[in-house]
């Protein structure tokens, strides 16, 4: 069957074999089907760019449900299933007046794959409101609980990404919410901006979250509309040296300080600066609004797009002499 459904940059590829594992057992069963190394997991397929026929049984986790585990005066801990969609998560939480994800509002893919990259918008990471998370290690079909320690989050980062790669399968995430004393997080300037031109002094969560999807939708291309995985490039971190090198002949160029030893520019920047920010090739493109997003306005192949970046990081290179990497998944 064609995948170009269940990835958000709308790749056309075909999975040789696939099944949807709807409960744990469901992916148990499955998990023990035939030989392990021949199965591709897929979650909500918004992190990866897809560049070829994938040539076996491509497993989609689809694994639904929300729990209240735990709760005392100020908290509440929920469980959410892997499959379930992300934004709709942050949405049901606003409902029940649970706060600490409303900064991560309209993030695309789906609760299981969170943890994997520690997706993180507008000043908040996953990391700061996780708890543990559940897997199935692949090779013995076993249940595991990761904590917060055991998953190494980082930015854009996790022991998912590295040592672990491809060896568990998460199936629910554990969070920590406030039920009252909301923690709320405006520090970040669009938010700040957002907020003020709708003259909103004291926000409740669900005015950060709505504030948070303005602003993603007037920069954002809404996959559904226009393929696309995010940003498509982590923002590169470097070295104060190195930075200092940099600042001197890009004096106007943003960027936040990581550590006494590290600053962070943002990749959207150097992008639009190299000249590519709204530009078209074929079907692969450069958004208009945000350089860091890479589009598929149709038909382009993963290849394609591929090629796209690999252009824009070697431009950006021989430009700044700073190294761009992939935030995605290229597979
Ligand atoms: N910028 C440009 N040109 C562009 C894009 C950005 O000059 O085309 C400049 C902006 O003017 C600003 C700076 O770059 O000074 C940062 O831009 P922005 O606030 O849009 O955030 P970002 O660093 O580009 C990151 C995340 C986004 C997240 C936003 C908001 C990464 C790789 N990306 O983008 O995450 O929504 O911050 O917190 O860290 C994603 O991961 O898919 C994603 C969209």
């Amino acid at each position: 069957i064609s995948l170009k459904n269940y990835n958000t940059f709308g790749i056309d590829v075909l999975a040789k074999h696939f099944v949807s594992a709807q409960s744990v057992d469901e992916l148990q069963e499955v998990l023990k089907l035939t030989d392990y190394s021949d199965k591709f997991i897929l979650g909500g397929g918004s992190n990866m760019l897809l560049t070829k026929d994938i040539d076996a049984l491509v497993v989609h986790i689809d694994i639904k449900g929300k729990d209240i585990v735990k709760q005392d005066a100020n908290h509440i801990e929920v469980q959410c299933m892997a499959g379930e969609n992300w934004h709709e998560f942050v949405l049901w939480c606003i409902d029940h007046d649970l706060g600490g994800l409303e900064n991560m509002s309209l993030i695309p893919g789906n609760v299981g794959t969170a943890p994997i990259q520690n997706i993180g918008a507008y000043g908040v990471e996953l990391k700061d409101t996780f708890v543990s998370c559940d897997a199935i290690e692949v090779s013995t079909g076993k249940i595991k609980t990761f904590t917060k320690e055991d998953c190494g989050f980082d930015y854009r980062n996790s022991v998912f990404k590295n040592e672990l790669k491809g060896k568990h399968i998460i199936i629910s995430v554990n969070f920590k919410l406030t039920t009252s004393n909301h923690k709320i997080k405006t520090s970040y300037g669009a938010i700040k901006t957002e907020l003020a031109e709708n003259g909103i002094v004291n926000p409740s969560i669900k005015e950060v979250s709505d504030a948070v999807i303005a602003i993603r939708q007037s920069k954002l291309p809404d996959p559904k509309e226009l393929g696309n995985s995010g940003s498509f490039f982590k923002n590169p971190i470097v070295s104060k040296e190195e930075f200092d090198a940099f600042y001197k002949s890009n004096p106007n160029a943003p960027h936040y300080i990581v550590s006494d030893t590290e600053v962070k520019i943002p990749a959207g920047w150097l992008i639009e600066q190299a000249g590519f920010k709204g530009k078209r090739f074929g079907d692969a493109g450069v958004h208009k609004n945000q350089a860091l997003v890479l589009v598929n306005y149709d038909n382009a192949s993963g290849t394609e797009i591929w090629e796209l970046a690999v252009q824009i990081q070697k431009t950006v290179k021989e430009q700044f002499g700073i190294l761009i990497e992939p935030e995605v998944n290229v597979i």
